[in-house]
């Protein structure tokens, strides 16, 4: 993928511009196939070409942009950051990296195929190196393990159950995971210094507690219940036809004038969840020692 050809830049969507690809569409529907590394890689290769033609990546290029182009401690003003730490252009200069959960079979299953593809061309437009991005899903069979480190990115070995502290800028890129992934995500990063270094492409906040009960969603997602007051969430735009693979998708960020705003009980000894009422969890914890 080329370095240079694709950085983040606030890109404008041309207003009533008709759709020059025309819709094949796309289905969630997921087949067993034997897997080749040279024609997946070949696949997954192709399906970035079809996606970077996609009127709709410029949006999501356009909101990528927006959310890296603050420095952290500047995450909560308007405007291009001209801050020590940000270049000309605005973008960091520190090096991002990346960390992607829960992508799924992209082998054999569509959605995730396009989430791959859309993860490439994010890190491409990112600037951030293939290796800089971890990434893990305890569903990748050991042919999908050697296409992730064929396309150049590291393939964690270990489930870290989304439990994973971000010491720089990150973008975490978590497409249609379980709530507790988010959760555990959060609860790793409890506190003003390290919410606001996390960018994270996933699930919006606000659609997962529409869609759950009030009363389990603050006793079993407490750290996404408090985080929907204090995030910034853009929605990104998602075509028709790829509605099972991009829906309810949203780059959330931490302004930090917003987690000041909070009391600082909010932040103290924050407890590890436990879920043990959950009965449906939606992710695969890591095997308890006995
Ligand atoms: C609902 S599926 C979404 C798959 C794909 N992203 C999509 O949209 O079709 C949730 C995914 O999370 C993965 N998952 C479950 N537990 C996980 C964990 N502890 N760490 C990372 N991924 C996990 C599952 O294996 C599954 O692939």
């Amino acid at each position: 993928m080329s370095k240079t050809g694709e950085e983040w830049q606030v890109a404008r969507r041309r207003k009533g511009a008709a759709r020059k690809t025309k819709s094949r569409q796309v289905s969630s529907t997921c087949s067993q196939e034997e897997l080749d590394l040279g024609k997946t890689v070949k696949r997954i290769r192709d399906t970035v070409s079809e996606l970077r033609c996609e009127e709709f990546w410029q949006g999501w290029k356009a909101a990528g942009s927006a959310a890296l182009s603050k420095p952290p401690e500047n995450r909560d003003t308007e405007g291009p950051a001209d801050q020590p730490g940000s270049s000309k252009d605005g973008r960091l200069c520190q090096q991002l990296e990346c960390v992607c959960y829960g992508l799924g079979s992209f082998s054999s299953c569509v959605s995730a195929r396009f989430q791959l593809a859309m993860l490439l061309l994010l890190l491409d437009a990112g600037q951030i190196p293939l290796k800089d991005c971890s990434v893990y899903d305890p569903a990748f069979s050991s042919g999908e393990r050697a296409v992730l480190r064929e396309l150049g990115l590291t393939v964690l070995t270990e489930n870290e159950e989304g439990k994973r502290l971000a010491t720089k800028p990150t973008l975490f890129y978590l497409m249609h995971c379980g709530k507790a992934l988010y959760n555990n995500l959060l609860w790793k990063n409890w506190s003003v210094q390290c919410l606001p270094l996390m960018i994270l492409i996933g699930n919006g906040f606000n659609g997962m507690m529409d869609r759950t009960v009030g009363r389990e969603f603050q006793r079993d997602y407490s750290y996404i219940a408090q985080a929907v007051s204090v995030c910034e969430e853009r929605r990104l735009p998602c075509p028709s036809r790829l509605i099972d693979v991009f829906s309810d998708t949203a780059v959330i960020t931490f302004p930090i004038g917003s987690l000041n705003r909070l009391p600082q009980s909010t932040w103290a000894e924050p407890p590890e969840p436990q879920y043990q009422h959950c009965s449906d969890l939606e992710i695969i914890q890591r095997e308890t020692q006995s």
